[in-house]
């Protein structure tokens, strides 16, 4: 088998063309197109451009007016969305880059260890296997729900390439999530339709993964377009709920507790699986959170009073699922954490996310009970953190948290 180091072999003699003199009659020139400078052609959206925006798959109108930066918008855009070039939104194409840098395989990781120590009869308590099967059960549909939300809803909406781009790059880190559950839930020999079955089967997990849905299929309705403000602000709404609640909230729970096994040498291949899936995430809300300023920024009008008491509602609502979900997964003290502390955490959590899309937040005071959770996200400085192997695993470039 050749490897990336060894030399070309040989290059094989090219088949060269036969002299002009003896080659077949070629075909006539096809008639130069006429094509005015495109200065005098105007931008003519069809009437179901006019109707629903830009999709991407318009008829390409020859001789049209050159996208300028200045024709982009972040959502009901009338331009051509086929050109990435030129960028109005740097920060969607850097996340983009950024999120490519920190590609990663879960089967790369070793999980000889969670094997063993899940086989092991007094490996693990049972509160903990609690905990690790819940926590599977709710991720490993939860990421399925968030990429269906992306592809089927959200995509559609965003009217900008370079915000594409980065959806694109998201669905297959969606993906690549699910793979990494069904990698450990395979690994430690879990009952497949049990772990599966866990969002139609345990309430609390239910209940969140039900709370979102409303949200994605009135956007997945094919009759469904933006472009007045009562369906603007249902677009906001599901960003909001999808980007800031769903892995913005709902997904700190369980990352805090698998991480708490790494953190006390257990399970620690799903615990590294886990820290490489919260940095996605951290990106991922990041993404959200910018897109929605950015639809406020370019729509002020649908920032309005109401509209933001219902968004603080629904966060506030959102907060309360996951601190039962807490209390559900973990209703004893294991690990060094209760459910005491993940009261006051959520509500830590639901403040930076009320500041950061400029909301007044909601649990003034709340503290953060476990500040080991931001070193944890940094895989570069904690490239030993879980001693399985050097985790600082990017393939180049330089990583930001928020
Ligand atoms: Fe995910
Ligand atoms: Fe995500």
């Amino acid at each position: 088998m050749l490897e990336w180091d060894d030399a070309p072999a040989a290059p094989t003699p090219v088949r060269t063309a036969p002299p002009r003199s003896q080659a077949t009659p070629r075909a006539p020139e096809p008639k130069a197109l006429r094509i005015p400078p495109p200065d005098d052609f105007k931008l003519v959206p069809t009437q179901a451009q006019v109707e629903a925006g830009a999709t991407g798959l318009e008829d390409i109108t020859i001789g049209a007016r050159r996208i300028q930066v200045d024709d982009k918008k972040i959502i009901n855009c009338r331009a051509d969305l086929n050109q990435l070039v030129p960028f109005k939104y740097e920060w969607a194409w850097k996340k983009y880059l950024d999120a490519c840098n920190n590609h990663w395989m879960p089967q790369e990781i070793n999980m000889s260890a969670d094997i063993a120590l899940w086989q092991d009869p007094n490996g693990l308590t049972e509160d903990e296997r609690t905990i690790i099967k819940r926590s599977l059960g709710f991720f490993s549909t939860a990421d399925s729900l968030v990429a269906n939300n992306l592809v089927l809803a959200v995509y559609r909406h965003l009217t900008n390439p370079e915000c594409r781009q980065y959806l694109l790059r998201q669905a297959f880190e969606e993906a690549i999530h699910t793979h990494a559950y069904q990698y450990c839930i395979e690994s430690l020999g879990l009952d497949e339709a049990e772990v599966f079955n866990m969002y139609r089967e345990i309430p609390s997990i239910h209940d969140k993964a039900a709370w979102s849905l409303p949200f994605t299929q009135s956007l997945a309705d094919q009759e469904f377009h933006t472009g007045t403000p009562e369906n603007d602000q249902r677009l906001l709404r599901d960003l909001i709920a999808f980007y800031v609640v769903f892995e913005g909230i709902f997904f700190y729970v369980g990352f805090v507790q698998l991480l708490s096994f790494g953190r006390r040498n257990k399970m620690v291949g799903v615990s590294e699986q886990i820290q490489y899936i919260m940095r996605d995430e951290s990106m991922h809300m990041n993404f959200g959170i910018d897109v929605i300023n950015q639809i406020k920024i370019e729509n002020p009008h649908l920032w309005t009073p109401q509209f933001q008491q219902e968004i603080a509602d629904m966060l506030h609502e959102a907060t309360s699922l996951e601190i039962k979900y807490a209390h559900d997964t973990m209703p004893r003290g294991v690990l060094g954490l209760n459910a005491a502390q993940f009261n006051e955490y959520l509500k830590f959590i639901c403040n930076r996310r009320f500041s950061q899309i400029g909301l007044k937040q909601l649990y003034p005071g709340a503290e953060n009970p476990f500040p080991w959770m931001s070193e944890v996200m940094d895989l570069k400085k904690e490239k030993n953190f879980f001693e399985t192997r050097v985790t600082e695993y990017q393939t180049g470039g330089a990583l930001s948290w928020e």
